[in-house]
C-alpha cells in the first residue's frame, strides 16, 4: 500500500511540511522498488538519498526550533540523532547482507516517519500555538 503524506501530518510550517512530503515520497519510492524487485544498487541509492534528506530536514527543524527558543530542543535533537542512527544501521546492514532487500521494510519506514512527525514535531507545533507563534 502506498506510503503517503496526508493532511493529518500537517504542521502548518511550510518548509517542514514540504520536507516531510519529500521524505514520504522517498519512502514510497523505496517501497515500490523493493516490491518490484528493483536492482540492489538503485535501492541502495534511494536509502542514501533518504539518509541525506533526513539529515537536511533535521538540520532545518533544529535551526528553526532554536530560532523560536523551543525549550525541548535538546530532547528533539537526541530523537533526531536516534532516528538517523537507525537509518544508518539499516544502510550498513543493507550493504553487507545477502538478503538485503528484505531489510527494507516499508512498514518500518512509514512507522519511523509517522513517529517522527506525530510524536516529535507536533510537540513543537503545540509550543508555537501556545505562544501564538503559528
Ligand atoms: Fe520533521
Ligand atoms: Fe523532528
Amino acid at each position: 500500500m502506498e506510503v503517503a503524506w496526508s493532511p493529518r501530518y500537517g504542521t502548518g510550517i511550510e518548509i517542514i511540511d514540504d520536507q516531510h512530503r519529500e521524505l514520504f515520497r522517498i519512502v514510497d519510492r523505496l517501497r515500490r522498488m523493493v516490491s518490484g524487485g528493483m536492482d540492489r544498487s538503485l535501492v541502495e541509492d534511494a536509502i542514501v538519498d533518504l539518509v541525506a534528506c533526513s539529515e537536511q530536514h533535521f538540520a532545518t527543524e533544529e535551526a528553526y526550533m532554536a530560532k523560536m527558543a523551543y525549550p525541548d530542543l535538546e530532547a528533539h535533537i537526541t530523537e533526531h540523532l536516534a532516528m538517523l542512527g537507525s537509518l544508518q544501521d539499516l544502510l550498513a546492514k543493507f550493504r553487507e547482507s545477502e538478503q538485503a532487500m528484505a531489510l527494507v521494510v516499508p512498514t518500518f519506514m512509514e512507522g519511523w516517519l509517522r513517529h517522527h512527525i506525530s510524536d516529535g514535531d507536533f510537540g513543537f507545533v503545540s509550543f508555537l500555538k501556545s505562544r501564538n507563534l503559528v
